[in-house]
């Protein structure tokens, strides 16, 4: 029903506005920008290879399976794939446990086939990012096996090893108690309260060595020590092996958590519990420490090395404005592209809140480029994500074409996540016998997990959306494959898909949108969230997107012509000096 709703408002927008409208060409473009690096105007689009596509019928995606995709993906007009790990892993946390850092999982493929997808990649002027996970390995990693060997192993000081404190010490916690073992020296609990960012203790006995090691992740997940230089060395290695196979950087992996205080302080405590029953606290002691900072310095100086811009982009969910910028470092000198998570987790059509916080990193101290991103792996999808309480599908695509727009309009460097260009939904698991994210299993049926946001790519209505061949593929395929997916959307004009593609095509040819400055305009307005991007030499486009479920109207700079819009009334706008926008209405438009 949605998709008929909409072909009748395509059929009624491309009468009257040609696809070319959103399109024309400005040949002085790519020259406005030709000195800066790549990934200041590149789109970035995140893989995650188990969904992407299966090639070899197991049910799974693979390594071949992204490469067969690459002209779809150079269609779509992506500068760079991120690829989420396909390294060696038991996939517990499904590739985020590493077991070797320079080698691919049989299940994705082979070396071979990883050489072969960036060779393809680079014929289609596609570059490669690869996941780097510093803050842990695998507890199958050889590193951490032989760590645990022995207390006297040359790779015990590799990771992060404690005795414990006496089980009669004064102001255990009920997770420190909970976590009793008899040590050499009697019964001990672990150091302190720290917990896990996927519950409970974040500490795990090992009982043949009778000591505890540190898991800021699953326990499966031990943290390395970074203050260890063997281990800082061994993880620049990483960096370096596949920098020379070709990659233009990396997104590093929960990189604020890479040291923990050395005097082992508590984590000061908040009111109530969180989804797996644990006090809430402030993982004070475990991330953010300022000795982080040096470390991104060191990645940098290594990439910095190859010719080709290599990027890196850091995940680290930043409390406020100060610290994010820091991740840019003092000298521009650590993360060109700190990933948004303060925009990221609004999780509402605030109006407010989005101007306030973008406003704020367009303004940031380092003058550091932005960079956003909407939907990821970790995070419910944007066609559910922004639309909570709507129930209506043809209002949910409007919602997701607003931040469609937000993404690919404003002036950060914007960041995809698969799927989300066809509207694909969350689909959370209702049995916790079907949840394979162990989180969803520790937190049911508070926290379910993230297998809602990471099911196989939808690329046709045929079997398994043609991601696979397989009887059962690793997480179900959305029911709403028939509809939603690459094939049927490619035909549909005003499809989500096609509306994406606009707006990438008119991103990469308008000087305003490559190179413009981002000015929040009517910034008293509640309802619509408009901005003006304006070139150096003053090309200038405006930006209105009403996040309401009524009609707003907006006070307008002069209007030369529309550039995209999902409201027909406005394909004709110029010479306006109100418009008025229809519920959850996107409008672009090109001004005097
Ligand atoms: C962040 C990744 O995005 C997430 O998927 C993973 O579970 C954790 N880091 C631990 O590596």
């Amino acid at each position: 029903m949605i998709r008929r709703t909409l072909l009748a408002l395509a059929l009624a927008v491309t009468a009257a506005l040609p696809a070319q409208v959103a399109v024309k060409s400005h040949p002085a473009a790519t020259q406005l920008a030709s000195h800066d690096p790549w990934w200041k105007h590149g789109i970035l689009y995140e893989i995650y290879p188990r969904s992407f596509q299966d090639t070899n019928g197991d049910g799974i995606g693979d390594i071949n399976g992204i490469t067969s995709r690459l002209d779809y993906i150079q269609n779509l007009g992506i500068d760079a794939i991120w690829i989420t790990p396909m390294y060696p892993s038991p996939q517990i946390d499904f590739g985020y446990d590493i077991a070797d850092y320079t080698a691919i999982d049989p299940q994705y493929g082979t070396m071979a086939d990883f050489e072969h997808l960036t060779a393809e990649a680079k014929k289609r002027h596609i570059r490669v990012i690869m996941d780097y996970v510093p803050n842990h390995t695998s507890d199958q990693h050889a590193w951490f096996k032989e760590s645990r060997s022995s207390r006297t192993n040359p790779k015990r000081n590799w990771y992060i090893w404690n005795d414990g404190i006496p089980a009669s010490s004064p102001n255990l916690t009920k997770l420190q108690q909970d976590n009793e073992h008899v040590g050499l020296h009697g019964k001990v609990v672990p150091p302190n309260n720290w917990q896990s960012w996927f519950g409970h203790s974040a500490w795990e006995w090992d009982a043949k060595t009778q000591q505890f090691y540190y898991h800021h992740f699953y326990v499966q997940q031990p943290d390395l020590n970074w203050r260890n230089p063997e281990v800082v060395k061994a993880m620049l290695d990483v960096l370096r092996f596949w920098m020379d196979k070709g990659v233009s950087g990396f997104r590093i992996d929960a990189v604020s958590r890479l040291f923990e205080d050395p005097n082992l302080h508590d984590d000061p405590n908040l009111p109530g519990l969180n989804a797996f029953g644990d006090p809430n606290i402030v993982h004070k002691y475990t991330d953010n420490l300022p000795e982080v900072h040096d470390m991104l310095r060191r990645m940098r100086a290594v990439v910095d090395k190859y010719p080709g811009d290599p990027v890196l982009i850091s995940e680290a969910d930043e409390p406020n404005i100060f610290e994010l910028a820091k991740m840019y470092g003092q000298h521009n000198d650590e993360i060109q592209l700190p990933m948004d998570f303060q925009v990221a987790d609004i999780n509402d059509l605030s109006v407010p809140k989005f101007r306030k916080l973008i406003d704020e990193v367009e303004h940031n101290p380092a003058n550091g480029q932005p960079y956003f991103f909407f939907g990821n792996h970790d995070q419910d999808r944007i066609w559910d994500r922004y639309s909570v309480g709507v129930s209506d599908p043809a209002m949910k695509e409007r919602i997701a074409r607003i931040m469609a727009t937000l993404l690919l309009t404003s002036r950060s460097t914007p960041q995809m996540y698969y799927g989300d260009e066809i509207g694909m939904v969350t689909s959370t698991p209702t049995r916790i016998e079907d949840v394979k994210d162990p989180v969803g299993i520790t937190g049911w049926p508070k926290e379910k997990g993230r297998d809602g946001e990471r099911t196989p790519m939808q690329w046709d209505s045929g079997k398994d959306a043609g991601f696979s061949t397989a009887a059962k593929t690793w997480l179900p395929i959305p029911t709403t494959y028939t509809t939603t997916n690459v094939k049927a959307e490619s035909t549909e004009p005003d499809s989500l898909l096609n509306w994406y593609k606009r707006l990438i095509a008119l991103r990469r040819t308008n000087p305003a949108l490559i190179s413009g400055d981002m000015k929040m305009i009517d910034t008293t307005n509640d309802n619509i969230l408009a901005y003006t991007r304006t070139a150096p030499a003053g090309e200038s486009v405006l930006v209105a997107l009403n996040f309401t479920d009524k009609p707003q109207t907006l006070s307008v700079p002069v209007i030369l012509s529309t550039l995209q819009t999902d409201d027909p009334r406005l394909i004709h706008a110029s010479k306006s000096k109100f418009i008025t926008l229809a519920p959850y209405a996107t409008f672009i438009a090109e001004l005097k």
